[in-house]
Parts: structure tokens; sequence; C-alpha cells
């Protein structure tokens, strides 16, 4: 199972192979908008040169090897040697066919023990959570879930700043205040900003709060525990955030975890001659000859033996080598950060921390703007909170549904329920839909539209087709039992149900003539296959490429291509929805094949949201 342009691809290789022909230019993709063919192979130009042979001369070769295959409908060469394909509607029906009874929608899964780290989130101890980490949080879970869907082992860690001198700020601020109550997110709320702006202003109290630091890192009793209150006050905020938003964590270390491993690190580095002193400070330089832009060292240890951003992040990847010997660490960080990430990846590379299978890679992302293109901010001017941020989005999809007169005679606490995913729908969708280096502009109208290229108008459309299936399946005659044990007719729920069960729908069907069980068949779409006529070609075609839309993302960590595709569902879904009698439709094996590909629609859309993170509500 795989797509159609894979299926395809294979059927050229071994044509190429059996002409003698390069084989990496056996590659079949589909064709743009407004040409004639479906797909197209544009290997022939390619091999031409090097064999100083004419590129039409060579396609015909081709087209001689495989035309007598029975699936396609057209074969012929294009312009200089493009060979243009075109499928027969029968052998599309059986791709579907196969399509259906994959679990995955075609995509081959990764057969290993493979782990992912995926490094995202990111939030600070003692600082509300921001906008900023909002991207991190949505692009991070959705990389995570469609590695998982790949097959790969994930483990996905929040990674929090919780270890640099802004612990030391808030510690010291606590020491002036002579504090020893109980510590609450509000006051940590009140009390960082002003202890940052008290140590920016006066020398002698930023040196209090970097010898808290200092303390903390040295591991004081008293500091440790005070600071291990305001972690776990600060988590506990952190938690709801997150859960509000539907981001998974299966870690919830940070920068202090870290910790243990620093000071074992440092004396290796320096033993090994990788790490020296520069000006009192401990560094790695980690430029390059060929570098065209200066990379600066790596800080190990500052000239009062403090440690930096830098450090952490080197000695996280021996905590995360040793704890899941991962073969890949992505770090869903913003872009901003690249040159950071460069000199962290030098240092563990060249001091062989890791080794050069293993892959270190930034997923970084750009800014999110306000509709003024400056960084987004609140009316006020300040960082907007996350949950004001939820809250707000929950607002106006409230807002949209009254609108749009949706979930209307539903109680308060389901239509609670839809506004707050069709809330989540449009934050993350918004977010995930951009390349994720460029930046975009939040706003909040457009991304809550039912219409457009937005996550409510996705959901409305997955709604859709599932009231469209609940009709079909109501329509339905009433032998219920025996119906809906049927309905899942596929060879795997044979083998689940009981033997009594399956005694009793042998009895059920042995009562019926043959012509009495085809119909019955064609009724409910069981045993049935697709009969893809032309007026559904479009959409089966789409429905198709799911697995290389999906390899795509993965491979790019780029989840923006599974909305690209998405979108494209959707659209056609709905020209298709449009131009062909689906539950109207006389011709019971075609009313049948039509439900086909409404499931296989839904399916796709269903699987996409989910691993961009974003529920779909049942009804709407
Ligand atoms: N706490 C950092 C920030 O707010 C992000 C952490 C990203 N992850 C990492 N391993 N450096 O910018």
């Amino acid at each position: 199972m795989a797509s159609l342009t894979q299926n395809l691809t294979r059927i050229f290789e071994e044509a190429f192979i059996a002409l003698d022909l390069p084989v990496q230019h056996a590659r079949v993709q589909v064709s743009g908008a407004g040409q004639d063919a479906q797909f197209q192979c544009n290997g022939a130009l390619a091999c031409a040169k090097p064999l100083k042979k004419n590129p039409r001369e060579i396609a015909q070769s081709i087209i001689d090897q495989i035309k007598d295959k029975d699936i396609f409908a057209d074969l012929s060469i294009g312009g200089p040697g493009f060979i243009n394909i075109t499928l027969k509607e029968s052998y599309i029906s059986t791709f579907l066919d196969d399509l259906s009874d994959s679990d995955t929608l075609g995509v081959q899964i990764i057969d290993t023990e493979e782990t992912i780290v995926l490094d995202y989130g990111g939030p600070n101890i003692a600082k509300a959570m921001h906008v900023g980490h909002l991207r991190s949080s949505i692009i991070g879970d959705s990389l995570r879930r469609m590695y998982a869907y790949a097959g790969y082992n994930t483990v996905g860690d929040v990674h929090m700043g919780d270890w640099g001198t802004p612990m030391g700020m808030i510690l010291s601020e606590l020491d002036l205040m002579k504090f020893d109550g109980e510590i609450t997110m509000e006051m940590l709320a009140e009390i960082y900003p002003k202890a940052s702006a008290a140590c920016k202003e006066d020398e002698s109290r930023a040196a209090l709060a970097r010898e808290a630091t200092r303390k903390l890192q040295d591991g004081d009793p008293d500091y440790t525990q005070r600071w291990r209150e305001f972690i776990d006050v600060s988590i506990a905020g952190m938690k709801k955030n997150f859960d509000a938003l539907g981001v998974h964590f299966d870690e919830w270390k940070g920068e202090s975890d870290a910790h243990p491993f620093i000071a074992p690190m440092v004396e290796d580095l320096k033993s090994r001659g990788i790490a020296h002193e520069d000006e009192g400070a401990l560094i790695i330089n980690v430029s390059k000859e060929d570098d065209k832009k200066e990379v600066p060292p790596l800080i190990l240890l500052k000239s009062d033996g403090a440690v930096l951003y830098g450090t952490t992040d080197l000695a996280t990847i021996i905590d995360r080598i040793k704890s899941h010997n991962p073969s890949k660490i992505i770090y869903v960080v913003d872009q901003r950060q690249a040159l950071h990430f460069e000199q962290v990846f030098r240092a563990a590379y060249k001091s062989k921390i890791i080794s050069n299978n293993v892959a270190l890679i930034h997923a970084g992302f750009g800014t999110m703007n306000g509709t003024d293109g400056k960084p987004f901010k609140t009316r006020a001017g300040d960082v907007m909170k996350l949950e004001d941020l939820i809250e707000m989005g929950i607002e106006k999809a409230t807002a949209r549904l009254d609108e749009a007169e949706l979930a209307k005679d539903m109680d308060e606490a389901e239509r609670a329920d839809i506004a707050h995913k069709v809330a989540i729908a449009a934050l993350k969708f918004a977010d995930l839909q951009n390349n994720r280096i460029a930046d975009y502009v939040f706003d909040i109208d457009r991304m809550t539209s039912f219409e457009g290229k937005t996550g409510p108008y996705l959901l409305y459309q997955a709604v859709r087709i599932q009231s469209l299936l609940r009709k079909a399946k109501e329509n339905m005659p009433e032998d219920s039992v025996i119906r809906d044990n049927l309905r899942e007719t596929t060879k795997r729920v044979l083998e689940s149900i009981t033997s009594e069960e399956r005694a009793k729908m042998r009895a059920y069907f042995d009562k019926k003539t043959p012509q009495e069980r085809l119909e019955f068949s064609a009724r409910h779409g069981i045993g049935m296959h697709y009969q893809i006529q032309e007026e559904d070609r479009d959409l089966a075609l789409l429905l198709g490429s799911f697995a290389d839309h999906f390899e795509n993302a993965l491979k790019n960590n780029t989840p923006h291509v599974l909305c690209d595709y998405a979108y494209k569902l959707a659209q056609e879904f709905s020209s298709f929805y449009g131009n062909c009698h689906i539950l109207s439709e006389t011709d019971e094996a075609l009313r049948a094949s039509r439900l086909k590909l409404c499931q296989q629609t839904h399916k796709q859309l269903i699987t996409i949201l989910n691993l961009l993170g974003i529920d779909v509500p049942k009804r709407m």
C-alpha cells in the first residue's frame, strides 16, 4: 500500500531497469493544474543528455515497455519528452479498495524501535506563558503526533526555563521582602517583572540576584526548597494552559535537570582539550574554515563560574542520549535562536557528546505579528498571555457559531465544548498552515471564520460528512444487531467477534436469496468495491495522494503541507458533493461507492486534523 504516484513510480522503475536507464529518474508525479494528463514522468529528459539520445525516443521506449498493463487509459509523449499518464477508472477503483483497507491511509509504517525526542513549549518559570510559546507548543505537538503516526517512539519534552538568573532575581526579591508565606502564581507574576526591572537599574541589586542564582545552582538547601515551591506553582499554571490547548508532553523536564551532568561534562571537555579558558571564561571554539558568517565560540562557564543557556542545552543532550538513545532530537524554537543552536550542535558533534548518526535539528519558526505587522501585543501594548488568548478565541468562536446559526439547539455544556473546539481549531490551524519559518499575521477575525482556509471551515466540513454518513446509516433497515456487526465486515472484525455472533450472521444470510444479499451489501457499502466514474475522479485521485503529502510533511518537519492537503481535500469534496448524487443516487452500487468516497474523505480529514492536534465535535 502506498500512494498512486508511489505505485506508478514502481512500475516506471521496473521499465527503467529493463531498459538499462538510471532508475533514479523514474519518479512519477502529479501533473500540474491545467494539464490534460493526471500524472507525468519527466525522466526521459534527464536520461537523454548523458546517453546522447533523443528524449522522445527514450520516452517511447519506456511507453512500449509498460503500455500493455491494464491500468493506463492513456500514455502519450508531450513536449520535448514528458510522458503523460492517465489511469483507467477501474484501476483507481481498485487502488481505493486497497486504500480503504489500509489502517494508515497508505503511509508506510517505520518498522524500527527508533526514538525521536522533541523539545517544544519551552515556557519560563515565573513568567506567564505568552504567544511566543504558543507557536512552539502547537508546531511541536503536531510534529510529535506525525512521528508517532509514522511508527516512531516519541518523547515530547517541555524543557522549561527554570535555572537561569530569573530564578535568582525571584529568590533575592523574596529575601528583600522577608517573605516566607505560601507563593502563588499571581505573586510570581508580580515579583518577577519588579525584580527584573530593579536589576536592570541597579548593579548592586543585580549582584544580589547573581549571588542567589549561584547559591541555588550550588545546591543551597533553603533556596532549593523555595525554588521547588515556585516551580510547582508555575508548572500547575502551565499544565492548565497546555490542557486547554490540547498539547501533550511526555516529560516535564527543564534546564535544571541538566545540572547533574554539567560538572562532569565540563571536566571531561577540559581534560580532552575541547574546552579551554579564554579571558577567565571557559569556551569551546566551534567556528569552521568555510563559515560565511562568524560563528562565535560556545561559552560554557562565565568568569564567575555561572553556567549559560548553551551549557544547559549541551548537558541536556547528554541526559537525552542516556535516557532515550534517540536517533533525532528536534528543537521547535524561535528562528531567532538559530545561531545558539548552531553553536550547541557544533559543540555536541565536535566533542563527540553525540555521534554523527544522531541528527540534531532546529525546526525554527517565525514571529507571530499583529495585524499592524509588528510582533503581536495586547491593545495596551503588553505581551498577550496565552490564557487570555484562548479566552479571546472562545469568545470569538461563540459569536461565529451564532452568526452561522450553528450548534443552535444544544444545551449550554455542548455549545461551550463546541466553541472551545472551534477556537482551538482556529488558533492551531492559523499557525500550522504557514511554512513555519515564515512570520505570520495573527488575525482573530480571519482565523475564526467558517469560510476560507481556516480551522473552523475544516471542522465544519468534517462534521458535515459525518452527518451525511450518519444519515446513510439511519436509512438502513432495522435488523440492527446483525447490521451493525456487518457494517464492519472486514476480515479483522470477523475474527474478533464471538463464534455465536458469527453463527447468527450466517443464519441471517442463509435465509436470503443471492439477489437479496447483493442488494444488502450494496445498500450498506459492505464488501462493495469502488466504482469510480468521471464525476468522482478528481476526488478519488486526490484521496490517492495522502501518503505523498504525509511523507513530505514528515521529511521536512512541516505540518503546513498537511494543512494545504486538508484544505484542498475539503474543497474537492465540496465540488463532488455539489456535482454528484450521493444519498439520492438510485444505482445502488454507485451509491455505495460514493458513500465509500465520503467515508474515505472523512477518515483522511479526521486523521489530518488529529495530526494537527485539532479535535472534531460530533455535531455542530
Ligand atoms: N525557554 C526558552 C525561551 O523561552 C526556550 C527553550 C527552547 N529549548 C531549548 N532546548 N533551548 O526562549
